[in-house]
Parts: C-alpha cells; sequence; structure tokens
C-alpha cells in the first residue's frame, strides 16, 4: 500500500523559544521545607477535597504525595480515565497543559487546577488548530486521529484521539476496516506506527522537544558496553533510536515490561522522571538515562521535559492555599462536546483490552 509522509510547513514557535521555559522551574526547596511540604499538602488536598492526579514524568516528590493521598500518578491515557471516575469535584493535574484539558473535557462540572498553567507540551505548540484545519482539509476522506498532545481545539476536529499506551492498537484496527489516517502530530510516532500497521498514513510533522534529543549513534555505543541490559523507547523517538530497542512503548508499558522483563539493568530512552517508578518497580535493577548528547546535539538536553519539570511542591502548595483565587483549567463549550467523542472513543475502544498484549507496542 502506498505510504504518503508528508512534510507540512508551520511556524514553529518551539525550538528555539523554550530558554524562557527553564527559567520558570521552581528551585529545589531545602531538605526542611521540602520535609514540611511534604507533611501539609496532604492536609491541603484532604481539606479542599481535591485529587491530585499526577504524570510519570513529575517531580519524584509529586508522584509519591499522588499515590499516598488517593489519587493516581500514571500516563496521560491512566490519567484521563481515573480522573474522569472520580467523585471528587476538584482534580489537581500535575502535568502539562494538554492533560489537564483532557480532564475538563471528561469531566466538565469539575473544577481542574494545575500548579502551573504555563505548562506546556512541544507537540500541542506545534500543531496549532488553523494550520492543523487548513492540513485536515486537504484530506477530506482520511480518518483524522491525534495523539492526546494537542490542544482542545485540535482534538475537536479529531475522529479519534488517542495515547503512546493504545494508538498502535487503533490505528491498526482503522487500517484493518479499510481507512487512511490523518496523523498528528507527532512525526516519530506516526512514522514507528506507520512501519508496524503499513496503513496508509499521512503525517504532521511534529516532534517531542525531549525525545527527539536522544541519540542513535551514543545509544549504540553504549548498548556495547552493557550488552545484557535491556533498551526501552518511547515511541516519541527518532526511528534510528526505536531500531536498537527491546521494547517500544507508553510509559506505563515500560513500568510492565521491566517488571516483567527483570533484566540486570535497562537504559530508557524517555524522559528521566519515569525512572523514580521504573526503580520502585524493580529495585534490584540498575538504570541509565539514553544519552542525549552527541555531534548532532541542538541543545543541552537532560532527558527532562521542562513542561513537565514546572510541577513541584512550592507551586502545589501555593495553590492548595488558595484554590479559590487560582485559574483553572477552561475549555470552550462547544469544544467540550466535539473534543468529548474522539476521547471517549479511545476510552471505550481501551476499556475491556488484555493490558498485557494491548497496551505495549513489543519490540522494535
Ligand atoms: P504517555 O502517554 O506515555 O504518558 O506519554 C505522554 C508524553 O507526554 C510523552 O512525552
Ligand atoms: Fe510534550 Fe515531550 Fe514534554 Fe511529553 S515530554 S509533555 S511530549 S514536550
Amino acid at each position: 500500500m502506498k505510504t504518503h509522509v508528508e512534510n507540512v510547513e508551520y511556524h514553529d514557535p518551539v525550538l528555539c523559544e523554550t530558554k524562557h521555559i527553564f527559567a520558570q522551574i521552581p528551585q529545589e526547596p531545602s531538605l526542611e521545607r521540602r520535609a514540611y511540604l511534604k507533611q501539609v499538602i496532604p492536609q491541603l488536598l484532604k481539606k479542599n477535597e481535591a485529587l491530585l492526579v499526577a504524570h510519570y514524568y513529575v517531580h519524584p516528590d509529586v508522584q509519591d504525595l499522588a499515590e499516598s493521598t488517593g489519587g493516581v500518578v500514571a500516563d496521560s491515557l491512566e490519567m484521563a480515565r481515573f480522573g474522569a471516575k472520580t467523585e471528587q469535584s476538584t482534580l489537581i493535574v500535575a502535568g502539562v497543559r494538554f492533560m489537564g484539558e483532557t480532564a475538563k473535557i471528561l469531566s466538565p462540572h469539575k473544577t481542574i487546577l494545575m500548579p502551573s498553567l504555563e505548562a506546556d507540551c512541544s507537540l500541542d505548540l506545534g500543531c496549532p488548530s488553523d494550520a492543523f484545519r487548513s492540513f485536515r482539509e486537504q484530506y477530506p476522506h482520511h480518518t483524522v486521529v491525534v495523539y492526546a498532545n494537542t490542544s482542545a481545539a485540535v482534538k475537536a476536529q479529531a475522529d479519534w484521539v488517542v495515547t503512546s499506551g493504545c494508538a498502535l492498537e487503533i490505528v491498526n484496527h482503522l487500517k484493518n476496516s479499510g481507512q487512511k489516517i490523518l496523523w498528528a502530530p507527532d512525526q516519530h510516532l506516526g512514522a514507528y506506527i506507520q512501519e508496524k500497521t503499513k496503513a496508509d498514513m499521512v503525517l504532521w510533522m511534529g516532534s517531542c522537544i525531549v525525545h527527539d534529543e536522544f541519540k542513535a549513534i551514543e545509544l549504540d555505543l553504549l548498548k556495547q558496553q552493557y550488552p545484557t541490559w535491556k533498551v526501552l523507547v518511547h515511541p516519541e523517538s527518532p526511528r534510528e533510536v526505536i531500531q536498537l530497542a527491546d521494547y517500544v512503548g507508553s510509559t506505563s508499558g515500560m513500568i510492565r515490561e521491566a517488571k516483567r522483563v527483570q533484566a540486570q539493568g535497562y537504559i530508557v530512552a524517555t524522559d528521566k522522571g519515569l525512572l523514580h517508578q521504573l526503580k520502585k518497580a524493580v529495585p534490584e535493577a540498575q538504570w541509565i538515562p539514553a544519552p542525549t548528547a552527541g555531534e548532532s546535539a541542538t541543545c543541552k538536553s537532560c532527558a527532562h521535559c521542562p513542561w513537565m519539570a514546572m510541577n513541584e511542591l512550592e507551586n502545589l502548595y501555593a495553590l492548595l492555599q488558595n484554590p479559590a483565587a487560582a485559574q483553572s483549567i477552561q475549555v470552550n463549550h462547544s469544544l467540550i462536546l466535539q473534543a468529548q467523542l474522539p476521547i471517549q472513543r479511545m476510552l471505550d475502544f481501551t476499556a475491556n483490552r488484555i493490558q498485557s498484549t494491548a497496551l505495549g507496542i513489543g519490540p522494535a
């Protein structure tokens, strides 16, 4: 089947303008202050009847608080699912903006707060809704599949929303029912899925500034140094990096795989925030983040998302002290109605599957 991979021209505000983001990352509190915050935040969550829903990439302290207070630490698919099924009327989403918006779309009556409303995502920023509309209009007969890392305005234009935890499975299902697919915005995940499913796909050429920095040559050298270790790769990474993987999958998929394999050591190509849960899952194993520095490095990446890093104890505390004064996530009512449909399709599709086969994307 013919594959159509298209380079889309768009104004990319991200790659050279992320410096200011690093300036907004809160400073690590002192040990005493940290201990105080960890003790008082659970009380404030209780007082405000709020639940903390955290992504695996945020600060380990915030992850631990989410787990210990009845909330959840999860990948973007499980965050969405968890937020929608809980009773609490206030959710604190520790992650990036699209995760807060997804929570609002699924639970419009709930108050959705975030430690920082400035926490964005390069995939979301690199796929503006007007430019996406023009792109989409060129392919009126394609089924529109968008990654969760997009704005509500882009999701509202989709037939399906997917996350890395279910994208391969859903595209495969669409391909088997004879559909051509318009995919946005992550080019690497799109190309990976195309290669695996042989679906007829047009791709929006966005990328994640964190995963895009992993370097294949250096990873290969590292593999040679640790021949018995396993390489876990998130599919937002470049193709050459994916090709070196023993396992390619979402954040939760990597945790499951590490537990299943029980290797002596792992090299991990994703945001280093995930190492916190990986180390808990297999405490006796050794861990090395995949290399990001190399001859072709465009910046000094530290394998950590600058926007995820905006979620810290200090701003979580400030938010909980006075939630009424905090800006909540707002999504236009008609966008909510339009975006609910493709997100709900994903939730329904993935509701009853057998986890071990469905979530992990498997070896490259
Ligand atoms: P997951 O869907 O695997 O949680 O990934 C979200 C993300 O932002 C990856 O960079
Ligand atoms: Fe977006 Fe990449 Fe950050 Fe994930 S790690 S939120 S894809 S910029």
